[in-house]
């Protein structure tokens, strides 16, 4: 096709196709059975395929094996709705994953019969990067606030492992040690010098693996593991602020699939919002429970968090989720936890939702998919 400009013809198609390799993203077609009969440079950089090898690939070969059965099923729903966005992840030649965000157009013939797909795929590595420094960012701001509370609870097994040193201390230097009242002390001072060690250990074990939890791993999580995490790091503000706490979880009753400390962060935040939301109120009660639901006819845990502190406005609730949006002083909150909350959650194939009552309280509700009970023992993590 021929163009006027100026009273020049410009062949379209040459434009078309300088346009195609000069393209940021990758862009390829995909006919009736499943085969490329087009793609631009872009893709055969990032992708590492010859030109050659390229075309005629069945589409099958461009994505990771495990996203295959999802990429299936979403070839057959865009043939009906006729467009689509969403994420996947392709394998390039030498077994690199890129993840990559899909906008995909159907070409139909003049009758309305399928001719083909248009895709553009864009590279979504820098973003995903960017998204875990941010999670990393926000969870080190978290850490700097938990290790006061830490330190603070150090102190009680310390003072303890202090009394049994001076029990120890008051036993006669040449102590019988057959069944004599020295020989109970003694033994009552090791329990206690076990016990304090054990608490002190559980403390910075997870702070530990809290700080240093930057690389995603998805695994079997039993939800009461970081609910009941989050609460014990966060033990001492909610005695501070003297918040009553109801979380009648069981253990191994809920799992989902992900990764654990991104998961307690997302608790950790919560439960933190809902102490900062009660501390001018009268009532302080935080509740934590778990109910099942349908949603898009899959299995979801609905973990609700709910409080009775000052509550969002009805014009604030969806700004809340914004980064940097935050009513709390300069040096209290950088109002990036819901905001990293909610990354944390879509990359969990869940959600975060929020329901509150001005002046009676909040509830936000966090939705994971449902998995079945891990069989295999080893990937249990029953502590
Ligand atoms: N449970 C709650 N009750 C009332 N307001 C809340 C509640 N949770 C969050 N908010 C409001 O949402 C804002 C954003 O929360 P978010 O967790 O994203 O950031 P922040 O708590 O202000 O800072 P950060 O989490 O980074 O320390 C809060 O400043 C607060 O105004
Ligand atoms: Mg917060």
């Amino acid at each position: 096709m021929f163009i006027k400009s100026d009273g020049k013809q410009i062949d379209t198609s040459s434009l078309f196709s300088t346009l195609m390799d000069n393209f940021p993203d990758m862009i390829h077609s995909v006919d009736e059975q499943g085969k490329i009969i087009f793609f631009n440079r872009r893709a055969n950089d990032l992708l590492g395929y010859t030109e050659n090898e390229l075309s005629g690939m069945n589409i099958r070969q461009l994505y990771a094996p495990e996203v295959w059965e999802t990429v299936k099923k979403g070839f057959h729903e865009i043939k009906q709705s006729g467009e689509k966005r969403v994420e996947s992840i392709f394998a390039c030649k030498d077994g690199t994953r890129i993840p990559v965000e899909l906008t995909t157009l159907v070409i139909r013939d003049k009758q309305g019969a399928f001719v083909q797909t248009f895709t553009i795929s864009r590279d979504l590595r820098k973003l995903k990067e960017m998204q875990d420094s941010m999670i990393h960012a926000g969870r080190l701001a978290a850490v700097g606030e938990l290790a006061a509370g830490v330190v603070h609870d150090l102190n009680n097994p310390l003072a303890s492992i202090m009394l049994a040193s001076t029990l120890l201390k008051q036993l006669p230097s040449n102590t019988d040690l057959t069944g004599d009242a020295s020989n109970d002390q003694m033994a009552m001072a090791c329990n206690i010098i076990q016990e304090s060690a054990e608490t002190m250990e559980h403390l910075t074990t997870r702070l530990r693996d809290f700080m240093r939890g930057v690389k995603e791993q998805h695994t079997p999580v039993d939800l009461f593991d970081p609910i009941n995490d989050a609460l014990f790091i966060l033990d001492y503000r909610i005695k501070n602020v003297k918040v009553q706490v109801s979380c009648p979880i069981i253990k191994s009753k809920h799992w989902t699939t992900g990764d654990r400390n991104q998961i307690e962060q997302v608790f950790l935040n919560l439960f933190a919002n809902a102490c900062d939301a009660m501390t001018p109120c009268d009532i302080r009660k935080l509740s934590v429970d778990i109910q099942q639901e349908i949603v898009n006819d899959k299995p979801f845990w609905r973990c609700m968090v709910s409080d009775t502190g000052e509550g969002i406005a009805p014009q604030q609730q969806e700004k809340v989720f914004k980064a940097f949006e935050t009513t709390k002083p300069r040096g209290k909150g950088t109002g990036l936890g819901l905001s990293i909350a909610r990354t944390i959650l879509t990359e969990h194939n869940g959600n975060i939702l929020l329901s509150s009552e001005p002046g009676k309280g909040t509830t936000f509700s966090v939705l994971l998919p449902v998995t079945p009970l891990p069989t295999d023992p080893v990937r249990l993590h029953i502590k």
